[in-house]
């Protein structure tokens, strides 16, 4: 995927994920969120997209992030420092959780204030299942995030679960409606964490906004 990233990337983006990776904490509140200088993004997405998988696949390791068949797995902002140059959120989902209302409202709520105000957030990835492509609550999100001009990525999920033809189509809508959102990145990446597509794509995307090599 030449248009995301430089020749070179595709080295440091595997050499940034294949090495140190470790989990710092998690946030219950925006006071517990870190106090890190690193350049950030953020893994942000309806319930059980894949957004754990996700981070899990980027980093190779399948357990850093917890994830879970039942929506709502991830209830706190969980936070990954990669090599020193780089953190990564990953965020509980917003929408349909197995868990209750009182809860999921203020894990959205929580998401928000945090999506709105970290000054070191340089990209959030918004996922979205490619089964099912976007709905409400992601473009609310993505309104949300160009008003406040936080720079935004879509990535597409679960690819391996959907053939080629639909997968195609959906691409295509989804970034004929990203053309209209200022915040959105033209590229669309498209993932499945379980057979590693697009994996090494995003590892060199993303390297590009590390801190560089040291
Ligand atoms: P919450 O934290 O609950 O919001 O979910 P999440 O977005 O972090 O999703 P998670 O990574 O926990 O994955 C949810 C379910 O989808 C799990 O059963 C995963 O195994 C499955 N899953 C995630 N990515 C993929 C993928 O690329 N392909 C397939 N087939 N399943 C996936
Ligand atoms: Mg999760």
């Amino acid at each position: 995927m030449p248009e995301l990233a430089p020749p070179d990337a595709a080295v440091d983006g595997r050499r940034l994920f294949g090495g140190e990776c470790t989990f710092v904490l998690g946030a219950a509140d925006l006071a517990q969120v870190p106090d890190s200088t690193l350049p950030e993004i953020a893994f942000a997405g309806r319930s059980n997209v894949g957004k754990s998988s996700l981070v899990n696949a980027l980093t190779g390791r399948k357990t850093l992030a917890r994830t879970s068949v039942t929506p709502g797995r991830t209830q706190q902002l969980n936070f990954f420092d990669i090599g020193s140059r780089l953190m990564l959120a990953d965020l509980p989902g917003y929408g349909y959780a197995r868990a209750p209302k009182k809860e999921v409202d203020a894990w959205t709520r929580l998401v928000k204030a945090y999506l709105m105000g970290r000054p070191q957030l340089r990209r959030v990835c918004v996922l979205i299942d490619s089964r099912h492509g976007l709905k409400a609550n992601d473009r609310e999100v993505m309104k949300d995030l160009d008003d406040a001009a936080v720079n935004y990525q879509l990535i597409l999920t679960k690819a391996d679960k959907v053939k080629p033809g639909p997968l195609a189509k959906t691409l295509e809508a989804v970034k004929k409606e990203a053309a209209t959102h200022p915040a959105a990145y033209p590229e669309i990446v498209v993932t499945s964490s379980a057979k590693g597509t697009g994996v090494a794509d995003l590892q060199a995307a993303l390297s590009q906004l590390a801190l560089p090599p040291g």
